[in-house]
């Protein structure tokens, strides 16, 4: 979190250096910065044209501002740094330039001319620090923050240097390097030497949205997602929902821990075509609505036992593949032939739909929803796709392009 305050308040700086660069920088060919150590460190360094500067005492952050050894910095920059212990001042020269700096005041000489500091000197560890801004705009240098390497690159010409940009995708995983000038990157880059040691594994990503839902995989290398992906061979048979509608049929399971009890807008509209119906004279109700997973085994077994499997599959489904364990599909009335004859199954079947529900497995649909005729059990789509449902004449199996059969 420190580090993160100070890179930012660094970095907004090294920011407006590079917007209002100082004219008195020349404009020739950038110098490159080669062999710079880009790795994360724990104090900051100063690279001035390609050089590391010595300094015992290292620089620091104070209130937002940069502070570097004054001497350090000074001689690196090619000035002559002198103390004079009684008036507590700093002379540093070169061919160009005078600097007159005097402890615990504000205000500098420059070439005699008086010159602000936005911050006086400071002592830490017996040496006098100085704020960088300062030397960098009355001596002319770019300067060129690295956050992560807290590195401060400096100089007199544009800035050149090589950052670590990313590995190349196909193996041998090559390292690649982009430019940066004054700190920002440039479109040219380079092979570094080195190879990205990285592992390769396929991670599950997801299924196709049409049938027969294949599922892919794509490829990593280390954390990096590539662009490959890859068909699993196996397809999706459990919790599809096409068209945001949930399928539970011979084909499409759900996960035995799926329980989400009746469906609040499956019963609301139950309840408001039950009263539709009342209005008629007819009388509708649920006589085996939502099922979880155990209650769906007890049924399907207590069927086998008196029935025998391949007899019980025509009109009992396997736990996970029951359509009660939705929560949105009702057996009404009696579960019989009988109800589809009824005035109450005739009104079901012809205004159902415009409360939402379908006949879920309709007479002649058999070879398609893998069920026999049942009148009674109406499924929830809500009442748009339960009137095209409906309107097509189709079951969902053939509105979807789905298949019902169990794989064994
Ligand atoms: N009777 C239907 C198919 C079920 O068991 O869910
Ligand atoms: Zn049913």
């Amino acid at each position: 979190m420190k580090r993160t305050k100070f890179a930012a308040a660094f970095g907004a700086l090294a920011f407006v250096w590079m917007l209002h660069p100082n004219p008195a920088v020349a404009a020739i060919e950038p110098i490159i910065f080669e062999n710079l150590d880009n790795l994360p460190a724990d104090h900051i360094r100063i690279v001035l044209d390609g050089q590391e500067i010595p300094m015992e005492t290292k620089p620091q952050i104070i209130d937002g501002r940069t502070y570097v050894p004054l001497r350090a910095v000074s001689e690196g920059m090619g000035l002559m740094v002198e103390w004079n212990e009684a008036s507590r001042t700093i002379t540093a020269t070169n061919e160009e330039s005078t600097i007159l700096l005097t402890l615990d005041s504000k205000e500098a000489m420059v070439n005699a001319q008086a010159v602000a500091l936005d911050a006086p000197l400071c002592i830490l560890d017996g040496r006098v620090l100085a704020p960088l801004r300062f030397l960098q705009e009355n001596l002319g240098y770019r300067v060129v923050w690295n956050g992560e390497a807290r590195l401060i690159l400096m100089s007199r010409q544009d800035i050149g240097e090589w950052r670590y940009s990313y590995f190349e995708m196909t193996e041998p995983y090559r390292e690649v390097e982009a430019l940066y000038i004054n700190g920002e990157k440039t479109a040219r880059i380079r092979f570094n030497g080195k190879y990205h040691d990285a592992e390769v594994a396929w991670r599950l990503e997801g299924y196709e949205g049409t049938y027969p839902f294949r599922e892919y995989e794509r490829k990593y290398i280390g954390d990096v997602k590539t662009p490959e992906t890859r068909y699993t061979g196996t397809n999706r048979t459990q919790m599809v929902s096409i068209q945001g509608i949930l399928i539970a049929n011979k084909t499409y399971s759900l996960p035995e821990a799926y329980a989400p009890g009746e469906h609040p807008a499956a019963r609301e509209a139950f309840n408001i075509m039950q009263a539709d119906a009342q209005a008629a004279g007819l009388s509708i109700y649920v006589a085996s609505g939502y099922r979880d997973y155990r209650l769906q085994t007890l049924i399907y077994n207590r069927n086998s036992a008196l029935y025998g499997q391949s007899r019980t599959d025509t009109f009992s489904a396997r736990p996970g593949h029951s359509e009660h364990q939705t929560g949105m599909a009702f057996d009404l009335n009696t579960i019989s032939g009988s109800f589809g004859k009824s005035k109450e199954g005739e009104w079901v079947r012809d205004n159902g739909h415009r409360y939402g529900f379908i006949i879920r497995y309709p007479e002649g649909k058999e070879q398609l929803t893998g069920y026999q005729y049942e009148p009674w059990h109406i499924r929830y789509l809500g009442i748009e796709m339960a009137t095209k449902v409906y309107e097509s004449g189709l079951c969902l199996e053939e509105y979807f392009g789905i298949p019902s059969a169990y794989a064994s």
